[in-house]
């Protein structure tokens, strides 16, 4: 150990006290007015829970302020300041490094600082933080070291508590990050196996797509064949009937038996079946040009620009003689710059289609019923809002009128395949949408939407393709 240290200067010395406080009461006024300012100090001392202590390193007195008593928890009436008891109450693992302390700042004369630890008689800890000071003769030897202890123990706990909860914060955070880079790892998962959910939907949307296309086109195919079969049975009975009465005929005259009854009777039997036979190859081919439209044959007509309102007004111009046959009236309401660039023969096959069936369905014991067609342009499209005041349409009806072959008037004149056509026109042609809202007694009301196609700049005036209609 360094002669210099604390230890050493005071081992061999017999330590005088001076308790600061108690006595009695004095007449002098100074020593009264000392003695208050001594409580004053103790008092502020207390507070602060800062004590300070003197060693005079001439004559080994050492003096301790209450405070220090308090610290070291010492009962100041039956102990003095000793320097074993401050020893003692240091924490054994701290003395080391305080002696240190005091005998570096001997030698280097310059104050010192340290925190520390004090290990009270019943074990608890306490922590205290040390400030020193000493004054040295000419020659640089140490005459006194005064000195103060502050308890921090509270500033410890709190530092201790600060330190626990920042761990506490790291471990969270810890747990934080893992739990985030667990979840994230758990919806990448999810999200894959969406992903493939999607597609494999998307697939089986795909094909039943495609299988609904095989099942309406098998329909079709046979309410075609249904369709037909009709008007070909009875030609070919009728045709039939007339070879077998020729025959007949042929027998008569080569037998020379052919008398004029024989051939009046041949001729009003000719007459009839060849007019059934026409009627019905008729019917046939009405069917099959019908058929034909279903597929919605876009190489027959030419892109064009037109002005709508115009080509509308033809189309009812051409309907004109159905219309004027009854007290039935059509209103058409249209802007008429209105110019479109498409295919005017669409417009044309739903205005008749649509006007048709307003004829045989809805005006069907209607004495007088009207029709209005209204255009309208929106930004991006044209709507189309077809209605007529007639009988309408019932619930259980409603939801079929599109599909191909659904009619009410089965073999009053009419195949199903109307509204399909529109439809179909409305949908594929011109890349639109339709509906249908109706109720028995209040006619119906179509509502088309078809996208307005950008305008084709120096696009060619191709022919008009005549109108077709259906009927
Ligand atoms: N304006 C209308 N008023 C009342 N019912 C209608 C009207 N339009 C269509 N319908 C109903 O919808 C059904 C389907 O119409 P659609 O035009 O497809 O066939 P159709 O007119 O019966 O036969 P087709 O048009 O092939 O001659 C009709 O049978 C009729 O019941
Ligand atoms: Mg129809």
């Amino acid at each position: 150990m360094n002669d210099k240290s604390m230890f050493s200067l005071l081992a061999h010395r017999n330590l005088g006290v001076v308790a600061p406080g108690g006595g009695h009461r004095e007449a002098d006024p100074d020593a009264r007015a000392l003695r208050l300012s001594v409580a004053r100090l103790n008092e502020a001392q207390r507070i602060a829970r800062i004590g300070s202590w003197e060693l005079d390193l001439v004559d080994g007195r050492l003096t301790w302020s209450d405070e220090i008593f308090n610290l070291f928890e010492i009962d100041k009436r039956q102990f003095g300041a000793t320097y074993e008891a401050f020893l003692n109450a240091i924490h054994p693992e701290d003395r080391d490094a305080v002696n240190a302390a005091y005998t570096r700042s001997l030698e280097t004369q310059t104050p010192y600082e340290i925190s520390h630890r004090l290990l009270m008689a019943d074990g608890r800890i306490k922590h205290v933080h040390e400030h020193c000071e000493s004054d040295f003769d000419a020659s640089g030897k140490p005459l006194r070291s005064v000195g103060t202890v502050q308890d921090i123990s509270d500033l410890k706990r709190a530092e201790f508590a600060l330190e626990q909860s920042e761990a506490k914060l790291l471990l969270l955070n810890s747990e934080l990050e893992d739990r985030v880079k667990a979840r994230t790892a758990e919806l990448q998962a999810a999200n894959a196996e969406l992903t493939d959910s999607l597609e494999r939907l998307r697939q089986a949307r795909t094909q039943l797509v495609q299988s609904e296309k095989m099942a309406a086109l098998g329909g079709l195919v046979a309410g075609v064949a249904h369709e037909i079969n009709t008007p070909l049975g009875i030609g070919v009975t009728a045709a039939s009937h007339l070879e077998l009465k020729v025959r007949h005929l042929g027998e008569r005259f080569r037998t020379g038996a052919l008398s004029r009854a024989d051939m009046e009777g041949f001729l009003g039997t000719a007459a009839e079946s060849s007019e059934m036979v026409l009627s019905n190859l008729k019917r046939a081919a009405e069917l099959i040009r019908s058929f034909k439209q279903v597929a919605v044959d876009q190489t027959g007509e030419h892109r064009r620009r037109f002005k709508l309102k115009d080509y509308l007004g033809e189309v009812l111009l051409s309907l004109s003689p159905q219309i004027n046959r009854t007290r039935h009236s059509v209103s058409l309401e249209c802007p008429p710059e209105l110019e479109l660039d498409g295919y005017p023969g669409s417009f044309s096959q739903i205005v008749t289609n649509l006007l048709l069936n307003s004829l045989l369905h809805g005006f069907d014991g209607v004495d007088a019923g009207h029709v209005t067609i209204r255009v309208g342009e929106l930004s991006q499209e044209l709507l189309l809002t077809y209605a007529d005041d007639g009988r309408g349409i019932a619930a259980e009806h409603l939801p079929h009128v599109f599909e191909p072959f659904y009619t009410t008037k089965r073999g009053q004149g009419g195949s199903g395949l109307g509204l399909h056509i529109v439809y179909n026109i409305v949908t594929q042609k011109l890349g639109g949408s339709i509906t249908c809202e109706s109720s028995p007694g209040n006619g119906v009301v179509f509502e088309i939407r078809v996208p307005r196609p950008v305008p084709m700049r120096g696009a060619q005036n191709a022919v008009d393709g005549a109108p077709t209609h259906a009927f």
